[in-house]
């Protein structure tokens, strides 16, 4: 099975740049959520996987000895290197899929940010990510929720009883795979996969995992973006800490 690689597509890439400048969950809700989980990251060599535009290897840049920005979007990687570009920094067009050619052992920290639902293969991908990882280091992640990438159906997904209580509606649970969502445009491919199968994942590779999250956004960013509080009922994301044990 092949990789999707929809960021390429000029439609998708636009409208997600577009979504990316103004008031977006990202920044409101996911990103602070991946910061608070975020070790010290002095000296880390680290390597950022679905790196998108690089907007987080280059905050990392400034503290860390290296970073790694790895891709499949050659359009992504392209704004990467012309906006978020600096000494330290590194862009490579590679999929998550096969990260045979990165040295086993050297990474401090593998950092990803609402990539891995992308990933078809998602076993080989933590057994990658945990042979890359040098003794000690940490896997930190965030993904779609499999609350949220559960349903095949999407339309009408929040329901209000007569009392007004909004209910957000979840079938298809215990199937795992593919949905084809309609994001921007027709087709976009994620991966749902369950809770149970992301954590036993994470273990069965050796990873010890250490935090689970599921952000909550803050009553500040509600009152920016009104969308939010839809996140008050169900979580959009889950976020994985692990440690690759000395
Ligand atoms: C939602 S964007 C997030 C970008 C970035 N991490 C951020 O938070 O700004 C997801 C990114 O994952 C990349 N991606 C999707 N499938 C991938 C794969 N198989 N290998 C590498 N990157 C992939 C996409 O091209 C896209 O840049």
């Amino acid at each position: 099975m092949k990789n999707q690689n929809i960021f390429d597509n000029k439609i998708f890439f636009d409208s997600y740049m577009n979504l990316r400048d103004g008031a977006n969950f990202n920044d409101l809700l996911e990103q602070p959520a991946m910061r608070a989980l975020l070790p010290d990251i002095s000296g880390m060599d680290i390597l950022d996987i679905g790196c998108g535009f690089g907007a987080n290897c280059l905050e990392f840049s400034y503290k860390a000895h290296s970073v790694t920005g790895i891709d499949i979007s050659q359009r992504m990687l392209e704004t990467a290197e012309k906006i978020n570009c600096g000494g330290n920094i590194k862009y490579m067009k590679l999929s998550m899929e096969d990260l045979s050619c990165l040295p086993s052992g050297s990474y401090d920290l593998v950092y990803s940010s609402l990539a891995f639902h992308y990933a078809i293969d998602f076993d080989r991908l933590i057994a990658s990510c945990f042979r890359i990882l040098k003794k000690g280091g940490t896997l930190l992640f965030s993904q779609e929720n499999p609350i949220t990438t559960a349903s095949k159906n999407t339309d009408n997904r929040y329901v209000k009883d007569e009392e007004g209580n909004v209910f957000f509606k979840i079938a298809d649970y215990q199937s795992e795979g593919e949905r084809h969502v309609k994001w921007f445009v027709d087709d976009v491919i994620h991966q749902h996969r369950k809770v149970s199968t992301i954590i036993t994942t994470l273990c069965k590779n050796g990873f010890i995992i250490q935090e689970c999250a599921e952000p909550k956004p803050a009553k500040e960013a509600v009152k920016i973006l009104k969308g939010l509080s839809r996140d008050l009922i169900k979580p959009s994301f889950i976020i994985f800490k692990a440690k690759k044990g000395e």
